[in-house]
This record gives structure tokens, sequence and C-alpha cells, in this order.
């Protein structure tokens, strides 16, 4: 059972001032998340505090619980959510109560090199303004970070710095936008953007998750005429195809380098997507690879890993090799984009969302992640 807060426990703490906000706290590695009652400050200058609707469950969440992702508890996970803005705090121009938003899980400067070259998700301010800042308050007068972007999307509110939020019509279902925050963008990205996929060329995406059923729907929009999914699940397999992947093939039984030589005259694929996050598969992908193309880096293997390539190959095969954050996507831009593409039908968002879950159903929701059933699990706040 969650903890009532003692009354009088925001006077207490000078600038905190919202009381009774529940967040599902990320307490130790492979530990259940636990749910407790916070408090919240008040948003500071470029700060705004955002009441979320919807939070969907990305594995870099789960990857930050179980330790491969090394970022210390206690923290708020949660980095894919969407909802409304309470208040904005002083010389916050962009945005007012009541507006509706997404979070962008690379907080951006909007000054720096990368900002001013197009690449705000690589932002060198990124993770200062993201975790730099503590805003939730426990009852025993420690204070959390927010774990990915400093979003916790995982409490039910949160005050963010304003790079870490975009604004959206108000005309879009915020369970829906939630899946733009994380998912959706980096798979379509990372088509569209960080392979740049030509029209009528074969395609591969290892792993079909959340992130990788947005990759497959981010080929078919580019064009390709083949897509093969890559998945040991059955039923990843089936929504693959459903959004748009030409053929599905089981890597633990079915041989995927005779499928994908046999569709393309023996040559390999054009591109091929690693959508897992391990050394093995990444480098099962480049071994997919035709020469001359490209080898696309989704998944975040851990922090140690190293992948090994055949050296001279890769430049007698003159193929590439792409790491991807963010899809390599700009959120201000693109965010508005994925959602055009949604509304035009050409982007299923509502085939993305397996379940609805409420704060206390996370680690389930984690649980159903890592045996591969769920494509989303979203949390829906009342
Ligand atoms: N680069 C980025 O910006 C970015 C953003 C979000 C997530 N990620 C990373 O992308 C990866 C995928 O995230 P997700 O949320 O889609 O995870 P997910 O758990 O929803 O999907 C992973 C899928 O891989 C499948 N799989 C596991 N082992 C496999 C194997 N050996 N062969 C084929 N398929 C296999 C699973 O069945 C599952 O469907 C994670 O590493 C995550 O951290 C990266
Ligand atoms: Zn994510
Ligand atoms: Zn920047």
């Amino acid at each position: 059972m969650p903890s009532r807060r003692s009354p009088g426990l925001a006077q207490l703490r000078p600038g905190a001032s919202l009381p009774d906000m529940k967040a599902s706290v990320f307490v130790d590695n492979n530990a259940p998340l636990v749910v407790e009652e916070l408090t919240l400050d008040d948003p500071g200058p470029s700060e705004v505090h955002v009441k979320w609707a919807a939070s969907g469950v990305c594995h870099s969440d789960v990857s930050v619980w179980n330790g491969k992702l090394p970022l210390p508890p206690p923290s708020i996970l949660g980095h894919e959510g969407a909802g409304v803005v309470v208040a904005a705090g002083e010389t916050v121009a962009g945005f007012k109560t009541g507006d509706h938003v997404v979070g962008n899980f690379k907080p951006l400067c909007g000054d720096c090199f990368y900002c001013n070259s197009g690449q705000s998700y690589i932002c060198e301010q990124s993770m200062m303004l993201g975790m730099g800042r503590m805003p939730w308050n426990r009852g025993d007068g420690s204070k959390l970070m927010g774990a990915i972007g400093g979003l916790g999307t995982f409490a039910e509110e949160s005050v963010v710095h304003e790079g870490a939020l975009v604004k959206i019509n108000n005309d879009t279902a915020l369970e829906e936008a939630a899946l733009i925050g994380c998912g959706v963008t980096t798979g379509i990205g990372s088509a569209l953007f960080a392979a740049d996929v030509q029209p009528g060329s074969t395609c591969v995406v290892i792993g079909c998750g959340g992130v990788g059923q947005a990759v497959v729907q981010g080929c078919r929009i580019a064009g390709a005429e083949n897509i093969v999914a890559l998945d040991l699940n059955a039923s990843k397999r089936n929504a693959a195809q459903e959004h748009g992947a030409t053929h599905a093939i089981d890597p633990s039984k079915g041989d995927a380098d005779a499928l994908i030589k046999s569709l393309t005259n023996n040559r390999g694929a054009d591109y091929v997507f690693e959508v897992v996050g391990t050394s093995a598969l990444q480098r099962q992908a480049y071994d997919l690879t035709r020469p001359g193309g490209s080898v696309v880096w989704v998944g975040v293997a851990g922090m140690m890993d190293e992948t090994s390539l055949p050296a001279a190959m890769i430049t007698l095969d003159n193929k590439r090799v792409i790491g991807t954050i963010y899809g390599s996507a700009n959120p201000r831009t693109d965010f508005a984009k994925f959602i055009d593409y949604a509304k035009q039908g050409k982007l299923d968002l509502k085939g993305m969302v397996s379940q609805r879950i409420g704060i206390h159903d996370i680690n389930e929701a984690f649980t159903a992640m890592l045996e591969g059933d769920v494509i989303r699990s979203v949390v829906i706040y009342d």
C-alpha cells in the first residue's frame, strides 16, 4: 500500500507545493518499482510543470531497471509520455497552461553546436538539462530525478526543462501521442533519416518490439519493396506483417540469410536494422547487409559491450555502420510530421498499443516486455 503523505509535507519543503501526486519509483535494480506519494517543486525559470495523461513502457526503462544501462537508483523511470501543461515557470515563452505536449527524452538547449546544426538529438546540454535537477520530494526528505531526459513519466506529474517538451495540437489522442515520444520517432526516424531508405529496397528488421514495429512502418512509408521481420515471438511477427513487413521469420528456426539472399539475387539486404541491443545481433545485422548497404544499430547494447566486425571487409565491401539515437529525428519538427502521418493513415499508432495499464501495473509490464508478449504497454493516468 502506498503511504499517505503527512499533512503539511509540502509546507515543510520550500518550493514544494503540489501534494498527493503518485509515482512508481525505481528503488533498486531488479526490485519491484514502488508506488509512492511525492510532492513536486514549483517550476523555476525555463521549467514547465506537466501532468502526464499517458506513458508508454519502453525497453530502455527496463534496461535502466535491470542495470544494463548504468543509471543508479533511486529515480523515476518513464520517458515516452504525453500530457497537459499545468503551469510554466518564469521566462518560459513557448508553453502555457492547458497546452498539450509530448516529452522529448533528449532535452535540447537550442544553442549548442549540435542544436545549431540540426542535430538536437545529440545536444551537448541534454544530460544536464534532463538529469541535473531533482524536482520530486519523498516523505523522508530525499529528492528524486527523472532517469531518462528528466521526464519521469512514471510519475503522474513532472517539472521538466522547456527543452524537454514539444507542443502538439489539442486534437491528438494523448495515449497515441505518448508513443511519439520515443518508440515511434526512434523507429520511423531510423528508417527515414538515419538510413534514408530508398523506394524499391530490401530492408530487414531484427527485433520487432515497440521500436522495431515503428522501423517496419518507416520502411513501408519510405517505399521499400521487401521488409523482412525477424523476431522470436510469433505475435510480434504477425504484428510486423500487419504493419507492412512482406516476410517474417523466426530466427531460431528459419534461415534468414537464405530468405534474404533469395529476395536480392544473392546480394544481401540494402538496409538491416538491429532493434534488440546485443553485440551478437549487431554482428548478424552486418552479415545480412549487402556490399554497399547500410547497417543501422538502433537497439542499445550493454554499456561495456564491444561488437566485433571484419576490419578489412567493412572497407572492401564499402558497408556503412550507422548508430542512431532517437532515429536521428528532431522532436520540435518531426513529432508533428509523424502525428500527421497517423492522421493521414500512413502510420498506425493504435496497433502499437497492446495493453492499457495503471501506475501499479508497471512491474507486470516489465515482465511482459521481457517475455516478449507486448508491443507497448501504456500507463493511463486519471
Ligand atoms: N536508439 C534509440 O534512440 C532507442 C530508443 C528506444 C529504444 N531503444 C532500444 O531499442 C531496443 C528495443 O526496444 P523496444 O522498446 O522495442 O524493446 P522490446 O522489448 O519491445 O522489443 C525487443 C524485441 O526483440 C525481440 N528479440 C529478442 N531477442 C531476439 C533475437 N535474438 N532475435 C530476434 N528478435 C529478438 C523480442 O521478442 C522483442 O519483440 C532496446 O535496446 C532499447 O533500449 C533505442
Ligand atoms: Zn525509449
Ligand atoms: Zn543544444
